[in-house]
């Protein structure tokens, strides 16, 4: 029955107003005492099985993750050029580990702390410009490999009433990435001058850090857009009162 229902609503979306969150999520008790131990764990647990969209709550695949476009914006210096991303696929979501989650429901704010031991990015690039003093242009598929990753989510909403219910809505985001180690691996740089471009790929994974460093905070940005907007398509179809449990 429970799985009729399901389906119905994804069939029947306009009749089901507001979605319910799989059963498989799971829920936590605002007014429990080891809520925020309960939150980290059920955030770990979701994020780790999304292996398949949910549309009727809004939420694509995580693993993996699939982002159209994306542009990492210049950096002040060392990478001083934009760079364009297609095709995005994101590995490695799916062996996260979220030992911090805190809701201050007053200030309207979470802060999520997360860890993973191995994400790999695929992706078509298109670059032009200096690395590291050097020139680099080109464009083909790519890699780029983070090892360790340490991200901390902090998501602010406001709540708002749709059809009297309560939800949520994330007006700002903040994410920091810290990477124990980067890997660039970009096929077909320099036209196919794969000497040219083994060099340069050899400096760049050799200066990794101050590659990141350079362009970190446009990272930080582009991923803070992404996660917020998934974040969001969740949380206008999912009331808040169908997200926790009491
Ligand atoms: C990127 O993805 C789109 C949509 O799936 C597809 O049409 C296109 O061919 C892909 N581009 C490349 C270069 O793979
Ligand atoms: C919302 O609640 C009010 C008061 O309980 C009620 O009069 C109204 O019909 C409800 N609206 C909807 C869309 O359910
Ligand atoms: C990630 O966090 C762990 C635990 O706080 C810490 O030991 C490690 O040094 C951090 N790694 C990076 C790259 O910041």
């Amino acid at each position: 029955m429970k799985n009729f229902v399901f389906f119905a609503c994804v069939l029947i979306t306009t009749v089901c107003h507001s979605a319910r969150l799989p059963p498989t999520f799971k829920k936590c008790n605002r007014n429990e005492n080891g809520f925020n131990v309960c939150l980290s764990n059920a955030i770990e647990d979701a994020v780790r099985n999304l292996n398949k969209p949910y549309k009727e709550v809004g939420l694509p695949s995580l693993n993996p993750l699939q982002i159209p476009a994306l542009t990492i914006e210049a950096g002040q210096g060392t990478v001083a050029f934009q760079q364009k991303y297609k095709n995005v696929t994101v590995w490695g979501f799916d062996k996260i580990n979220c030992p911090k989650a805190e809701i201050d429901f007053e200030k309207r704010t979470i802060v999520v702390g997360c860890t993973t031991p191995l994400n790999k990015m695929e992706f078509y690039y298109a670059i032009s410009g200096r690395i590291l003093l050097l020139p680099i242009f080109g464009k083909g598929p790519g890699s780029i490999t983070l090892e360790n990753l340490n991200e901390t989510f902090t998501f602010h909403f406001e709540e708002y009433e749709k059809k009297n219910k309560t939800h949520f809505k994330v007006v700002s985001t903040k994410i920091t990435m810290e990477p124990g180690r980067i890997t660039f691996n970009l096929e077909n740089l320099f036209n196919g001058d794969k000497v040219l471009g083994d060099n340069v790929l050899r400096v760049m994974n050799e200066n990794w850090k101050e590659v990141f460093e350079d362009v970190k905070a446009s990272y930080e940005d582009a991923f803070g857009q992404v996660f917020a907007a998934l974040f969001n398509n969740l949380l206008a179809k999912v009331p808040v009162e169908q997200i926790f449990d009491n």
